[in-house]
Order: structure tokens, then sequence, then C-alpha cells
């Protein structure tokens, strides 16, 4: 069967096709078309993401984005028009994102599957990250995926939690963060850096040629599995102040000015390697908490970090560890499509397309 997905939770308009056989969702996968239209290029000039100008993007974007991804696919009628006898479900994301994004992309869902008669599902947007590592670099499911129960460090602008999975489509929240997330926290040191938005592949360039050594960084003492990014940030932000000689009542915005660019490739590395270590360590914690995990899956945008690939493969040795390809690790429809694939082949049900509510916020367990 062929599923159509609509991911449009913040800054991309993206739409997938993907065609699986439930009976065997894994081996059968084939991704038919995967389009994706960012916005960054826009909120490059903001240094972030702002709200209303989003979702006036993506109202523009999302039809043309759909066309496309029927005409990839090569799902069009001899008329080239979208060939929707071949598409037999739709999915879409439509919680948790910006309000507005959410809207657009969850409307233009119900309204499909009204309009073509199709089965509609709604999924978590972490869902769908975290399923994103099921699939592999040539557009199709790995033939060796994540076995369960397993433990998913979800990295992204808006979250960073330790999700455990049970068995399929079955999560509990072991850890989460107390304040920002760590791309978030990547974002928000880019700009007192200088460096462009966004900020986790910035500094990561940055850091290239930087000393992860030279600006010892503090790791938060956090109790259980719970995370803190806010207090990293700050300590950047005085240790960038102390470096060039102001107080710490000098605005952020104004320090780029006085870094020199190998302050600023130091100031990256040494970042960088703090919040991979913090990530780390805590998955370490949880993994002796629950001895039994047998696979590690990371996702979310920040799983694009080559320090946190690296890392992660040098200390978890023993135990199967999964990271999306690149191309899947940010916002894209692809991963919303087999996460709906493993629904459909455990038997969840569809919803009723009139009642699929956008929620900005909420939580996958
Ligand atoms: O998953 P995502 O695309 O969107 C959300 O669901 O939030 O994640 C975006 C976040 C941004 O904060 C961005 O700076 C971060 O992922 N990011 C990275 C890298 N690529 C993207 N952070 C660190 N290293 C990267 N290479
Ligand atoms: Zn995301």
């Amino acid at each position: 069967m062929n599923i159509l997905s609509i991911e449009s939770s913040c800054d991309e308009t993206a739409s997938a096709i993907l065609s699986f056989d439930p009976k065997s969702p894994n081996t059968s996968i084939k991704l038919l078309s995967n389009v994706v239209v960012s916005q960054i290029d826009i909120f490059k000039a903001y240094g972030g993401v702002i709200p209303e100008v989003a979702a006036r993007s993506h109202l523009e974007a999302i039809l043309p984005v759909i066309d496309r991804a029927f005409s990839d696919a090569g799902f069009l009628t001899p008329e080239e028009k979208n060939n929707w006898e071949k598409i037999d479900a739709i999915a879409v994301t439509n919680t948790p994102g910006l309000l507005g994004s959410l809207l657009i992309g969850t409307l233009t869902a119900r309204t499909l599957s009204i309009l073509h008669n199709k089965p509609l599902y709604p999924v978590h947007h972490l869902k769908s990250h975290i399923y994103s590592a099921w699939l592999d670099k040539n557009d199709k499911g790995r033939e060796n995926p994540p076995s369960f129960p397993l433990l998913s460090l979800v990295v992204s602008g808006g979250h960073t939690q330790i999700i455990r999975m049970p068995s399929d489509n079955k999560f509990e929240i072991i850890g989460t963060t107390l304040d920002d997330a760590v791309g978030e926290c990547f974002d928000k040191v880019a700009k007192i850096l200088g460096l462009p938005y966004p900020g986790g592949p910035s500094i990561s360039k940055s850091a290239l040629s930087g000393n992860p050594e030279k600006y010892p960084l503090p790791i938060p003492n956090i109790k259980d599995l719970d995370f803190s990014f806010s207090g990293l940030k700050t300590a950047v932000l005085h240790a960038v102040q102390k470096e060039v000689g102001v107080p710490i009542s000098y605005p952020s915005h104004k320090l780029k000015n006085l870094l020199s660019p190998e302050q600023i490739a130091d100031f990256s590395a040494s970042f960088e390697k703090t919040a991979v270590e913090i990530l780390i360590k805590k998955l370490k914690k949880a993994l002796k908490i629950y001895p039994d995990t047998t696979s590690v899956v990371f996702a979310g945008g920040v799983s694009a970090n080559e320090t946190l690939r690296k890392t992660a493969e040098k200390t978890l040795k023993n135990l199967n560890v999964y990271f999306p390809p690149k191309k899947f690790s940010g916002d894209n429809a692809a991963m919303v499509a087999i996460s709906v694939a493993h629904e459909i082949s455990s038997g969840i049900k569809p919803a009723d397309p009139r009642s699929v509510e956008i929620l900005p916020r909420s939580s996958i367990a």
C-alpha cells in the first residue's frame, strides 16, 4: 500500500509517498518521493523562526509540495493530474509544533482525506523522528532495524528527551529537559558567537577548526535522567564576556564584533563537546537503569551532529546504535510516513478526519 504524508510542524513544508506491505513493513518499505521545502533562507535574516511568517510560507508551499510528491513518485494520471487511486492512506503531523504551521498541514490533510475518501492518520512529531532511524540511506527500510526494548535520545530544536520503547508504537518518557532543548541551545549559542541560523550546523562547521579544550564549560548536575541546557548557554555567554573583557551586563548581540575567528572556533568546539558530553552521560545512566535495552536510537535535528555520532559510536560499543541517515535527521515527511506504516501494520485504526485536532504542545506518552 502507499501512504501520502505531510509535515509542516515548524519551518519545513514536506510531503512524501512511501510504499510498503503491511505484512512485512520493514523489508518492503520503499520511499517513492520525499519533497522538503525549507524556510531556512527566510529565517537566516532574522536569526530564528517567526511563527506567523512560517505559517504563511506553509500556505504558499503546501499544495505545490504535495503535487511534487505525486510527480516524483510517478503517480500522475495520463492527464498529468495527481493520481489519488494510487494512495491508500494519508499521514500528517498534528502535534507538537508551531500552532499556525501545524494548522496548515493538518487542515490540508483533513480536507484531502475527506475529498478523496482516504483514511487519515495523525502523527506525533517525535514518533516520526524516532522512526526515521528505520530508513536506510537508499530510501528503503533497514534490513536490520532497531530491536526492542530500545532507548531513544530525541534531540531537536524543541525537545530533549530519553524515550523508552518496550515494543513497537509504545513510548515511555524517562528523561526530559527542564528548560531549553539542546537544539535551541545550539541556536542560542550560535547567536552569541555571531554564527548564522540554524545554529547546529554552523557551530559544527566552526568547531572543526577549534580547540574543544580551550574553554572548560560546566556539566550541570541534574537529578535522575533529566537535562538542563539553559545554564550551559549562560555559561558560554559569561565565558565569552570574560574572554573579551566586558562586564556581564554587556549586550550579548554585540559580542560577536569582539571575537576573533579563532576564538569563535574554540568556543564552538568547547560548547559542542560539552553539549555532547551532557547527552551521552545521561544516556549511559539510562542504560544502567534499563539493562534490558537492545538498541539505542538517536533522533531529531541534532542527531546529524558528527561529534555526537562519533562519541556515541565510541562509547556505546556493545549496543546496536542507530542514527537516521542525515537526509532524514531534520524535519521531513518520509519519517511521518514510516511511523504510520508501523501503525497500520500493528492494526492501529485511522482517525475521523473531521475531528483531528492540532496540539501545539503534547507529550508522546
Ligand atoms: O528536528 P529538527 O529539524 O526540528 C525540530 O523538530 O525542532 O531540529 C532542528 C534543530 C535546530 O535547533 C538545529 O540547530 C539542530 O536541530 N541541528 C543541529 C545540527 N543540524 C541541525 N544541531 C547540532 N548539530 C547539527 N549538525
Ligand atoms: Zn523535528
